[in-house]
């Protein structure tokens, strides 16, 4: 239906906005891919321009997932939806979102890592897990100082938390809780080569731990 077809063209152009690009390059005059890690997301963006602009990033990033994901209502109001089918359009359209993150059509395709994206789709479709995974990735971070390896452990904590906390009847939100551990492990490939060999960039959150 046209309500689907718009859904899915909006979650793409939503993900697609390159906030961390166009904030940087609109405030600061500097287009964040350049520096620090080059990835066009809010962990870079903390490093390169700092916290402020980290924090906008992330917001913006996050609320990208949120509101594609609920773009399952638009298509919810073409046609008659049963709780799973609409559960199944969230999932979609978030992935599609982070897509679009990944690869946005406004930035010459050269985006994020999707992390903040996803997890405002989990936020939208799960909002305990979403909260068990905020709770890994701040406990990670603040230990080890490594925002991929956060990223990596909150991640894997949705689908595991889905299975074996939550218990689900829907069997696609663990199917998709397995594809985002898989596509965080494909965009954080160069972070993990970097945590192996002890090249990772620690984050500080705090200003006077930085050294
Ligand atoms: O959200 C991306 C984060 O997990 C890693 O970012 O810039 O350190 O590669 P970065």
């Amino acid at each position: 239906s046209i309500y689907l077809v718009s859904a899915v063209v909006l979650a793409y152009l939503f993900g697609s906005i390159p906030t961390a690009v166009w904030f940087g390059q609109a405030f600061y005059g500097v287009d964040v891919r350049e520096y620090g890690s080059g990835n066009a997301g809010a962990t870079n963006t903390f490093r390169v321009l700092g916290p402020k602009a980290g924090a906008v990033v992330m917001f913006v990033d996050i609320f990208k997932g949120f509101t594609s994901t609920n773009l399952a209502y638009l298509i919810e109001a073409g046609q008659s939806t049963s709780n799973v089918q609409f559960v199944n359009y969230q999932l979609a359209l978030g992935v599609i979102a982070v897509l679009g993150h990944l690869f946005p059509v406004f930035a010459g395709f050269r985006g994020g890592k999707g992390v903040a994206t996803l997890f405002g789709m989990i936020l939208a479709i799960h909002a305990p897990a979403a909260l068990l995974c905020v709770t890994v990735f701040i406990v990670i971070l603040l230990t080890t100082h490594y925002v991929s390896l956060s990223s990596i452990m909150a991640g894997f904590t949705f689908p595991f938390s889905i299975a074996f906390l939550f218990k689900t009847s829907i069997p696609s939100v663990l199917l998709y809780g397995i594809a985002i551990c898989a596509l965080i492990l494909i965009t954080h490939q160069k972070n993990i080569e970097r945590l192996l060999k002890g090249h990772e960039s620690k984050v500080y959150l705090f200003k006077n731990k930085k050294k």
